[in-house]
């Protein structure tokens, strides 16, 4: 044997090696909790583990569900949300649907988003408001069951010490577009929209809650959908195809969001308020599609009518006569308005970098 071989074959054995040791290493993806993780959810469809089904009876039917869990959970996407890489990041269950009363144990927390939920208007299933109300339901009962001799009940400190989670507002703002409300219209109601979150984020502090996760709101005019609804002639795009208004109204409500929990920082000094730009992420999976591995960041997989947008307000993902693609994982979008799990993922631990919070904290901050 030459010597170069030599070398280079004690070369590979050392990387050989290397990576091996490196693989039995601890994932450093894989969190450190020294606390049992506790995570209460408030939000939309993109967070809704199962909420609208369990609470409506409102049927989400295959291909819903086919790539991961196999069958449906009421979840909008072919697998897991963003929540649930979040919760898998820090070793817990996935969280259960409040409403779900059949077969859940709330020991790591709760779910109370709901696929179509906005903040406005109030006091309707199941705006913001009404959920914090369940939330407020929820603490009550464990304080009483916990005062009755139940197991397993969380107790103040679990309260004070859960992550108390939000992502709201992208059905505020596509209910008043889809009202045919102006632009300017549609910049005047989001005040209202962000007084809603603040209210919320004041009265969950007021029962004990110290630690928040806000999730601004992604390009909404990028999404087939949107796209599809809006005449061809009244469309204004951006350079990735993408309606500029609907993304114009979604950043005028982050930069809005961004400065309420500044506001909040400062009010609300026991606690730690951490805004996450998922904007940002969602529109550099779709102006970068192809670097990330996805075709066609603008068309569903599961729908109706093929190229550009594969979508059909007549024919949905899930009812007769939609199609879904081989691959979703080719995908961005999987049913004209809802991410893949693929891109879930890959958001998921763009949001795990740290690199898109204010301040940067590791997700896992609240279970130290
Ligand atoms: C993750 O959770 C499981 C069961 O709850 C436990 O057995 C395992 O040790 C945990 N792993 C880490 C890294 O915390
Ligand atoms: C695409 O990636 C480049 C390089 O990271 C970045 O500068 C650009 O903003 C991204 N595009 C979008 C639409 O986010
Ligand atoms: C959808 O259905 C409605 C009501 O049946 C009909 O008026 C409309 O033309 C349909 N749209 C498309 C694109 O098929």
């Amino acid at each position: 044997m030459d010597s170069p071989k030599c070398v280079s074959l004690i070369v590979s054995y050392s990387i050989l090696i290397i990576i091996t040791i490196l693989s039995c290493l601890p994932d450093s993806t894989q969190s450190l909790c020294t606390t049992r993780p506790l995570i209460f959810n408030f939000g939309d469809s993109n967070s809704d583990t199962g909420g609208l089904v369990a609470g409506l009876g409102y049927s989400v039917t295959s291909p819903y569900g086919r790539t991961f869990f196999r069958r449906s959970t009421g979840r909008l996407s072919d697998g897991r949300l963003l929540i649930d890489f979040l919760c898998q990041s820090v070793n817990t269950s996935f969280l259960p649907a409040y409403l779900e009363s059949l077969g859940s144990t709330f020991t790591n927390g709760a779910n109370f988003a709901v696929v179509g939920s906005s903040t406005l208007p109030k006091f309707v299933p199941f705006a913001l408001n009404v959920q914090v109300m369940q939330f407020l339901h929820f603490k009550s009962r464990s304080h009483d069951l916990l005062s009755s001799g139940s197991q397993g009940m969380i107790n103040d400190d679990g309260f004070q010490r859960a992550l108390y989670m939000i992502d709201i507002g992208q059905n505020d703002l596509a209910d008043a577009f889809a009202n045919k409300y102006t632009y300017a219209k549609v910049i005047k109601r989001i005040p209202f929209v962000l007084a809603e979150i603040k209210s919320a984020i004041k009265s969950i502090h007021d029962n004990g809650g110290r630690k928040f996760w806000v999730h601004n709101t992604g390009p909404l005019g990028c999404l087939p959908q949107k796209l599809w609804l809006v005449q061809p002639s009244s469309r204004d795009l951006d350079s990735h195809g993408c309606i500029s208004s609907y993304n114009s109204a979604a950043k005028v409500f982050n930069e809005g969001l961004r400065h309420l929990c500044t506001e909040l920082r400062s009010e609300l000094k026991d606690s730690t308020i951490v805004y996450v730009d998922i904007y940002t992420i969602k529109y550099d999976l779709i102006g970068n599609a192809s670097k990330y591995g996805f075709t066609s960041p603008l068309m569903a997989c599961c729908g109706f009518g093929g190229p550009p947008f594969n979508y059909n307000i007549n024919v949905t993902c899930g009812h007769d006569g939609a199609q879904a693609c081989n691959q979703g994982s080719g995908f961005i979008n999987w049913d004209g308005i809802h991410f893949t799990e693929a891109a879930n993922s890959i958001m998921a631990s763009k949001i795990l970098s740290q690199r898109y919070s204010t301040p940067r904290v590791p997700f896992d901050f609240f279970c130290h």
